[in-house]
């Protein structure tokens, strides 16, 4: 039996081969060939520049650029309407005839907060207050405060109202149940 120990291959470029471990005595066989192209394979894959990973999906990835996370759907609630804090003020943020909007918050009659009142099954977004009605896409005011009290101011108010302060309304994304404000940047 041979006992000379195993001898390095370093091949005629002097490291092509490095790693291969060659028996003094062994004939060349297909498993040795095998071997080394096992080898070759190693190399070539550590020369390959590893697949960059994909970042995993996050709720920030849902946003994209220039949304702005304001309410899941499921978290209206029977009214249709919450109020919700935004870069450009408070809005009131619902469904109507389902399709989002944000509108101002705030009532042109005597200030209520409009996230506090309810969507109608017209669509139309009602104060909480005086039950004065809007208009989501126009911001326009379609009803006047109701009661005896603004019986005599009802329809002034209204007037002034759409010709001087209309709600401002935003543009609303729906993104898997989420609505978002675009804020277009
Ligand atoms: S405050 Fe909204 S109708 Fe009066």
């Amino acid at each position: 039996m041979d006992m000379t120990p195993p001898t390095i291959n370093t091949g005629a470029d002097g490291g092509s081969d490095v790693g291969i471990v060659e028996l003094n005595a062994s004939p060349v066989t297909p498993k040795r060939a095998g071997t080394k192209r096992t080898a070759t394979k190693a190399r070539t894959s550590k020369r390959t520049k590893p697949a960059t990973a994909r970042p995993p999906a996050t709720a920030s990835a849902t946003r994209g650029p220039g949304l702005h996370r304001l309410v899941a759907r499921s978290e209206l609630g029977r009214t249709g309407v919450v109020s919700v804090e935004t870069p450009v003020g408070r809005l009131a943020v619902g469904i109507s005839n389902g399709r989002p909007f944000a509108v101002s918050d705030t009532c042109r009659h005597l200030f209520a907060s409009l996230g506090e009142g309810r969507v109608l099954r017209d669509g139309c977004l009602q104060c909480p207050w005086h039950r004065s009605r809007y208009d989501v896409t126009t911001g326009r005011m379609v009803r006047g405060p109701q009661g005896l009290l603004f019986l005599s101011v009802r329809e002034i108010v209204r007037a002034y109202t759409n010709l001087l302060f209309p709600l401002k309304t935003y543009p609303v994304v729906d993104r898997g149940g989420v609505l978002h404000l675009d804020t277009g940047s």
